[in-house]
């Protein structure tokens, strides 16, 4: 018998398919003012990184609301130890291929450790790259007063910026090491100025990255931009992790705000495992796998 369903049985599933998928397909793209009235309307964001095409659907299908080409690829993806070494280049080449896996969510990229912090125009010129050459609809920079000029006229040349506060891993060298920041009350003082900063200069969002739950509160009541946190507890408007750390990819480290909602590595090694033991043993390929 063909495991072709009949005519009648098609149309059936079809229809099925088509009704489990319309509610996702009914969902508007979101874009940045989309994003921007989520706090207003109470609803939470949520945001996942992703580098790469296959990633970029999966979190797009899954209704991710924004999907981040973290510089963090330049760990969980290239290896390095830090952000710092990514470049404009390898993030644009990253960007381009989630672009052509995302559809509804909002796609925002970071500009890389030395891309936007030598003047605003050659950050306004790095930016556009992105825009232009990559399918971004925002960029994400670290950092506060420091960089509010450089956000102004970013937004001004029509490209929206999302602020990211905190622990800013492109900072790690002055810190130190990834340590919790805003634990002290000048630092406290210092991270609500720089988020007024940011929302003053036109960002459309902040993430909160690795600072105190009741500190994340606190910005997230005096900004009218929505935060969206890691590391920085339950009160912002949403939160980000990496894809690599939800799925359970990287398993050397977990911090203490990731949260695993799959053990992929494990299964990866497993099927893998499989295969080589199948080959090695002449079970691979049968005669399923092979043309005649
Ligand atoms: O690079 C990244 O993945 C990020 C998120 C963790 C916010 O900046």
């Amino acid at each position: 018998m063909s495991s072709h369903p009949s005519g009648a049985g098609q149309a059936k599933n079809a229809e099925k398919a088509k009704s489990a998928a319309e509610p996702k397909e009914r969902e508007a793209k979101v874009t940045v003012p989309a994003v921007r009235a989520m706090k207003a309307q109470g609803r939470r964001i949520a945001m996942v990184t992703a580098y790469d095409y296959v990633t970029g659907r999966l979190v797009d299908e899954a209704g991710a609301d924004i999907a981040l080409v973290g510089d963090s690829l330049a760990m969980v993806v290239l290896g390095h130890e830090t952000t710092l070494p990514v470049t404009v280049d390898e993030m644009l080449h990253h960007t381009r291929a989630v672009r052509r896996g995302v559809k509804r969510a909002l796609l925002v990229a970071d500009m890389p450790f030395g891309s936007f912090q030598g003047s605003p125009a050659e950050a306004v010129n790095n930016a556009a790259r992105f825009l232009k050459e990559a399918g971004a609809e925002a960029v994400k920079l670290e950092g506060g007063i420091r960089i509010a000029e450089t956000v102004r006229q970013l937004t001004q040349a029509g490209i929206p910026v999302m602020g990211h506060l905190g622990l800013t891993p492109q900072s790690v060298l002055q810190y130190g090491g990834f340590k919790v920041q805003g634990r002290e009350e000048a630092q406290r003082r210092a991270l609500v100025e720089d988020a007024r900063a940011l929302e003053e200069a036109g960002v459309f969002s902040i993430v909160l990255e690795g600072i105190p739950a009741d500190l994340a509160r606190v910005i997230t009541e005096t900004v009218s931009v929505p935060t969206i946190g890691i590391g920085a507890g339950p009160h912002c408007d949403g939160q980000v992790l990496v894809v690599h750390d939800l799925l359970g990819l990287v398993e050397d480290f977990q911090p203490k705000f990731v949260k695993r909602y799959a053990e992929l590595a494990k299964e990866a090694r497993r099927a893998i495992e499989a295969y080589c033991r199948e080959v090695r043993e002449g079970l691979f390929p049968t005669d399923e796998h092979s043309y005649h």
